[in-house]
């Protein structure tokens, strides 16, 4: 039996436009399952992101419960919240956000220094060790714009798992990418989520979706369907795609 890690009941979240209300999430149910890689897809403007964000205390939701660690996140104050997105939460995007003016190394210990319970030795030598696991490590005093984009987002991979979050986030994190960063990219999840690590990621990338061990499917507002897969194994790729592809032709996607 797995155990819920995450919780949203009754999920809404709406727009102001042009004087009218636009109706994004209309009552999202879901659970995320500890040590799960769950993926969200859904068309283009379907709220995706939106959700992510809901879900992730980026953004408010206008209305339900986002429930993590008996918590309902929803209500908590912002300086709570903004501690929560530190110590709990990872995020990564499809753009990378790294800070300009900071080395590769500095923009993944930076963060981790918010995390008090570890001495600035600690999280330089952690910092290390990732940096190494993501293949960057002989690159760490550069800039940003002076590596390329796949090790960018490796750098970005880094700083979100810094503070050993509960859950990862990432939206869209191979959108940006060529096929041979994308590819190292999510060998990098795959291998994060087989050593323990939780993540819920929105793709609209088949290949990206295959590494996960359950889809679900926004439309409308809410999560119409879901499918389950054993974990990614590479040599079983193809059957994974060609039962993932049917999955999706039957929901139009
Ligand atoms: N801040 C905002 N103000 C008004 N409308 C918004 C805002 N953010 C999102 N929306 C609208 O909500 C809808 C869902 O947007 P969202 O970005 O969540 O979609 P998505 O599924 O992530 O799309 P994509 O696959 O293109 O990234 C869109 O119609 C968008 O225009
Ligand atoms: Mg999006």
């Amino acid at each position: 039996m797995k155990n819920a890690i995450l919780t949203a009941k009754g999920l809404c979240k709406s727009f102001a436009q042009g004087g009218e209300q636009v109706h994004v999430l209309t009552q999202v149910e879901l659970e995320l399952f500890e040590g799960d890689f769950t993926v969200i897809m859904g068309a283009s403007g379907s709220g995706k992101s939106t959700l992510l964000y809901s879900l992730s205390g980026m953004d408010r939701a206008t209305a339900g419960e986002v429930i993590f660690k008996n918590r309902d996140i929803t209500k908590l104050k912002e300086k709570e919240l903004s501690m929560l997105r530190c110590k709990d939460f990872g995020f990564i995007f499809q753009q990378m956000h790294l800070v300009s003016n900071l080395s590769l190394f500095e923009n993944v210990v930076v963060p981790g220094y918010l995390d008090k319970e570890r001495t600035a030795q600690q999280v330089r030598d952690y910092a290390d060790e990732l940096l190494d696991k993501m293949g960057i490590k002989q690159v760490k005093e550069h800039l940003p714009s002076q590596v390329s984009g796949g090790e960018q987002q490796r750098c970005a991979i880094a700083r979100a798992v810094i503070n050993s979050p509960a859950l990862l986030f990432a939206d869209e994190p191979t959108g940006a990418l060529n096929r041979k960063n994308t590819t190292e990219v999510l060998n990098l999840l795959s291998g994060l989520n087989s050593a323990g690590q939780s993540i819920l990621m929105v793709t609209h990338d088949l290949r990206a979706a295959l590494r996960a061990n359950r889809i679900l499917y926004l439309e409308d507002g809410s999560i119409i369907a879901s499918l389950d897969l054993p974990p990614y194994s590479a040599e079983e790729e193809k059957s994974r795609e060609t039962q993932v592809n049917a999955w999706l032709s039957s929901l139009h996607w």
